[in-house]
């Protein structure tokens, strides 16, 4: 399919008092990440990153750095995070089978996605609300994946607007959404991405009813935050996020839907609309329809069997997503890479991306060996952002591209092409370890749209 194509759709929707953004070319955007700290506090951000040496250690800064309600809401799962765990201690059952002496001293990381070269096998995951962590975080994302060559996916819950991003990004780009109810909006959504050349288009399903994250709940976080002494406190005592963040911005909105209500309308206010757009009715004739309005590629987010693989794939999609959603929607429901090898079968070499709970280049070799063509990156994308903004998220990728390089020397392989079942085997049962607790935590809103 010609990602390029615009969507068949119509804009006639859009509502009279909506304010349709502009497509046209407009200032350069300011990325930087910075933009209320003094360049002391800069090269400071900097140097702590830096001496980060995997991806625990990242999220242990954005620990620090974010108040306790921010922080929960970005690592929780869903109830008592079984499936939080589960995604982490699934690696553990997968052990390599290195070849040696293979004589292959230089490795090339790129894979081939619907027919665009991305430098690496890992790609950005959608994730809403970025803006609470960082200042113009999806601009920052977009802009560091970009110049990484690495793909970058922006949620439809985003803070920065799809054609924000695309004036700052010239990278691969794809746009998710969410089956929301009305097709009007669909169609406007699917229009704007398609105009601004986001290739891909991703259809999350795993969510249509929200997550039980009772951290969220006992936090107060719903998308307007209630203040209490607790989260004043919490505020206050993490000043960096305080003054460059909060202070600076407030809460951020969902701009890719600010042009259905009114002009100005609160970040509340949009909140609540895409509350009233959940819609747990969708069904495979939706996925139908948006295929016949979309021209580019299209996947389905949140399969987790060969069942619904089949599915997605008699209902047009050009690929599928096996997703819990790092967790956070059906606790319960098993780890990724333990049902990966299911759905690449049932996928028939057709394009399998798999996420939830990738912190290492050894989790991302280990799943392009069951078969995945690639891999999402959400938290370890997130506590790069959030520990230190454009160095962070550009740490997490250089971290993550120098441990699947060295972990693609050690097995022996030059491309993630010669990456292959005959690398790993699967043991039955689980030793455990401390990895498990890496990915160890938290919860869901009451009243937040499903992220
Ligand atoms: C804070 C947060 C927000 C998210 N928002 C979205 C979203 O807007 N759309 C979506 O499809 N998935 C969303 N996700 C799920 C991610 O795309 C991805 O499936 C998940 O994070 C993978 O698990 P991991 O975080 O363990 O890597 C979100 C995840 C997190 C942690």
């Amino acid at each position: 399919m010609c990602a390029a194509e615009p969507a068949q759709v119509s804009s006639s929707f859009c509502r009279q008092n909506a304010v349709c953004l502009s497509h046209s070319a407009a200032e350069p955007v300011d990325t930087s990440g910075f933009v209320s700290l003094p360049e002391f506090r800069q090269d400071g951000i900097k140097m702590q990153i830096e001496r980060a040496v995997n991806i625990q250690d990242l999220a242990v800064k954005a620990k620090r750095r974010l108040p306790k309600v921010i922080w929960d809401f970005m690592e929780g799962g869903a109830e008592d995070e079984l499936t939080l765990r589960w995604n982490r201690q699934a690696f553990e059952r997968v052990r390599f089978r290195q070849r040696v002496v293979t004589g292959n001293g230089r490795r090339d990381l790129s894979i081939t996605l619907f027919g665009q070269q991305l430098s690496a096998p890992y790609i950005i995951a959608p994730t809403g609300l970025n803006g609470i962590y960082w200042p113009d975080a999806d601009l920052i994302l977009s802009r560091v994946a970009a110049a990484a060559g690495v793909g970058f996916v922006l949620s439809t819950a985003s803070n920065n607007s799809i054609e924000e991003v695309a004036r700052t990004s010239s990278g691969p780009r794809f746009f998710q959404m969410y089956p929301w109810g009305e097709r009007s909006l669909s169609a406007r959504l699917m229009e704007r991405a398609a105009n601004e050349g986001y290739s891909a288009l991703i259809i999350t399903v795993d969510s249509l009813i929200p997550g039980n994250r009772e951290r969220d709940t006992r936090n107060h976080f719903a998308h307007s935050l209630r203040i209490t002494p607790r989260t004043l406190w919490d505020g206050l005592t993490h000043p960096s996020w305080l003054m460059s963040t909060w202070l600076s911005r407030g809460m951020p909105r969902f701009e890719n839907i600010s042009e259905f209500l009114p002009e100005r309308s609160s970040a509340y206010a949009l909140a609540a609309y895409t509350r009233t757009q959940r819609n747990p009715f969708y069904s495979w004739a939706d996925i139908a329809w948006v295929r016949l309005n979309w021209h580019g590629p299209l996947l389905i987010k949140g399969v987790l069997t060969a069942e619904d693989t089949r599915l997605a794939f008699e209902n047009g999609a050009d690929g599928v997503v096996v997703s819990n959603h790092g967790g956070r929607a059906l606790d319960g429901a098993p780890a990724t890479l333990d049902v990966l090898e299911e759905i690449v079968e049932a996928a028939r070499h057709q394009t399998v991306l798999v996420d939830s709970g990738f912190r290492r280049g050894s989790d991302i070799v280990k799943a392009l060996a069951l078969g995945a063509t690639g891999v999402l990156l959400g938290r370890a994308a997130l506590f790069g952002l959030a520990a230190g903004g454009e160095a962070g998220i550009k740490r997490t990728l250089d971290i993550l591209r120098e441990e699947t390089d060295r972990v693609m020397g050690l097995i022996g392989v030059r491309t993630t092409a010669d990456i292959g079942r005959d690398h790993v085997e699967v043991a039955n049962t689980s030793i455990p370890s401390a990895i498990g607790d890496m990915a160890r935590h938290c919860t869901e809103d009451a009243g937040l749209p499903t992220l």
